[in-house]
């Protein structure tokens, strides 16, 4: 069935290549989110080639030894149903395995659901995409909202990991160094929330936002407030029922529903009530 099709690892070499299949499909993600996946995890991610074309691609993270989280997944239209997904996706695995990673979780598309079930990975919830285009209304301005430097650093991380159950620090201080904006919420010197908004290909991105209930929504709104009028895509975890009453609220429409999914053990497990805002569907 995949007569042809070699997998490898993927290289800076393919990432003009991979970005023109990610732009086919229409996601949101650029190339320099393409460098920060092969800067995070240069061995744990792979592309499908044949007759030396990029056909396919998935890639993984490892945040220490305890999650990776898998992403990119992606087959060329005229390559599907062939094997070359699974073959893919069982590639990463197996090279996860290898490292001893405890907990390999993703957010999977419709499309990929399918895929993922056949390999054994199970439903841990779902997230809308919602998104908004034009202008966000004006936010009561607090002093507690300030811009992200460098001394708020070891606060966001500590918050980041309490939240998370895992540490992000490369992947968040690489996602504020691209940032269109980040922002954290300090009461009394203390870091009680954090968040950010980005620019993608085709959408900003808002995320991710990490928050004490209460603190997220001041965020949110600060952040928005902030922005541009272009499209505007934010991945809500369901479960975090005022993050999705925001939505609602500040006019955000459903987009599309994602499953969080996980492979043999929830070791890991996600902390909706904090995370108000994912940081992209390849990282988690
Ligand atoms: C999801 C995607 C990567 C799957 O790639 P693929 O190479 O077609 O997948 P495979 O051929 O390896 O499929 C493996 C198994 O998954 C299941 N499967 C795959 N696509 C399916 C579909 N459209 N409907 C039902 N089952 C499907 C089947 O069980 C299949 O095995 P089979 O063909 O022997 O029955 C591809 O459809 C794609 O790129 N979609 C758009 C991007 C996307 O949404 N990616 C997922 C991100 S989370």
């Amino acid at each position: 069935m995949h007569y042809g099709v070699t997998i490898r690892c993927l290289t800076s070499a393919d990432l003009r290549e991979v970005d023109q299949l990610r732009a086919e499909l229409g996601w949101n993600q650029t190339i320099s989110d393409w460098r920060r996946l092969l800067a995070l995890a240069p061995e744990g991610c792979f592309a499908a080639e044949r007759n030396g074309k990029i056909a396919g691609t998935c890639t993984s993270v490892c945040f220490g030894d305890e999650l990776a989280w898998i992403g990119m997944m992606m087959v060329h239209p005229a390559s599907r149903r062939q094997g070359i997904g699974g073959r893919l996706l069982r590639s990463c695995i197996e090279s996860l395995r290898r490292r001893g990673l405890k907990c390999i979780k993703l957010d999977a598309t419709p499309m990929g659901l399918p895929v993922y079930t056949h390999i054994g990975f199970l439903p841990e919830c779902t997230l809308t995409r919602w998104e908004h285009q034009g202008l966000l209304p004006d936010a009561e301005p607090s002093s507690s909202v300030q811009t992200l430097s460098e001394k708020h650093w070891p606060g966001v991380l500590a918050l980041d990991s309490q939240t998370m159950g895992i540490s992000r620090a490369f992947l968040l201080q690489s996602l504020a160094a691209t940032s269109l904006l980040a922002l954290v919420y300090v009461s009394e010197g203390s870091i009680l929330g954090f968040g950010m908004l980005r620019s993608g290909a085709r959408a900003n991105y808002l995320g991710p936002v990490v928050a004490l209930p209460g603190i997220g929504e001041m965020l949110v709104r600060v952040l928005l407030s902030r922005n541009d009028d272009r499209l505007t895509f934010w991945d809500v975890l369901d479960l975090n029922e005022p993050a999705s009453a925001l939505a609602r609220q500040l006019g955000f429409t459903p987009a599309r529903p994602l499953t969080r999914m996980y492979l043999d053990t929830n070791t890991v497990p996600t902390n909706c009530e904090k995370y108000w805002a994912t940081a992209d569907p390849a990282t988690g």
